[in-house]
């Protein structure tokens, strides 16, 4: 397959799933992810990313309905590959899906996709998205097998996940960092658009936006934590700044 030409500039979707997380620790309407995605739409981000999980413990229906229709910015859907999700993907019809593992005991996503496992559920799933006009991304482990099994499943991007990476330091830190720089390496040659995220924050931005094949980051806790002591504009400026250096 053809390689894309190396991505000129690294893009920044900001995911706004913890600002609902506040929301619904009260149960109103404030403060609302939807405002929130706006101001992100205005610091420079390049898209707004949003997990609608089975419990709704944070993003909700109604969300990503005012989501899709009120921000002008490309709508980066996560979800699981479930037939509910696979329903109001297909009603939304957000510019991207991106597909992920979801256990419910889980805090946050834990691991990345089983794609080279589970290709009898998927290849029909990806298959049902691409032909509404939804690109699909699989949120996956840097690993050979797993790009792998994202071509032949059919899906155009894979999100590499990086929570390892970021949990770790030293010489695990560094040799996390090496599996990143090898699987986009990898998906690039595949002919894979490739994302990451997962955990990334001001101090580990940086190696991971240097990797050249990287088209898009997409990042979200650490951006809304930090807009507690920054205000969001001035936490995404500055990740957009850490971004643009490393490259
Ligand atoms: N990418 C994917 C696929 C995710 O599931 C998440 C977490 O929802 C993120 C990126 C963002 O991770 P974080 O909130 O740790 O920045």
């Amino acid at each position: 397959m053809a390689q894309p030409p190396p991505p000129a500039s690294l893009r920044l979707g900001v995911n706004i799933d913890h600002v609902a997380t506040i929301r619904n620790a009260r149960g109103g309407a404030h403060p609302d992810p939807v405002r929130a995605a706006a101001l992100a739409a205005a610091a420079g981000a390049d898209g707004i990313t949003a997990h609608l999980r089975e419990d709704r413990r944070h993003i909700s229906d109604g969300d990503i309905d005012r989501l899709r229709h009120g921000i002008a910015l490309p709508l980066n859907l996560e979800m699981a590959a479930t037939p509910e999700m696979l329903e109001i993907a297909l009603r939304h019809r957000p510019h991207a899906c991106c597909l992920v593992p979801e256990k419910r005991e889980e805090r946050t996503t834990e691991g990345g996709l089983n794609a080279a496992g589970q290709q009898g559920v998927l290849k029909p799933f990806i298959a049902k998205l691409t032909a509404a006009g939804i690109r699909v991304s699989l949120f996956i482990e840097p690993t050979a097998a797993q790009i792998e099994a994202a071509r032949v499943l059919g899906a155009p991007v894979v999100e590499l996940h990086t929570g390892r990476y970021c949990e770790v330091a030293g010489d695990t830190r560094e040799s996390e960092l090496a599996r990143l720089q090898a699987a986009a390496a990898l998906a690039a040659e595949l002919g894979l658009e490739c994302h990451a995220g997962h955990g990334l924050s001001f101090e580990t931005v940086g190696p991971v936006a240097a990797i050249p094949t990287i088209a898009e980051l997409n990042i979200g806790h650490f951006l809304i934590g930090e807009a507690i002591f920054t205000g969001l504009e001035a936490a995404i400026g500055r990740m957009r700044a850490l971004m643009a250096a490393a490259r």
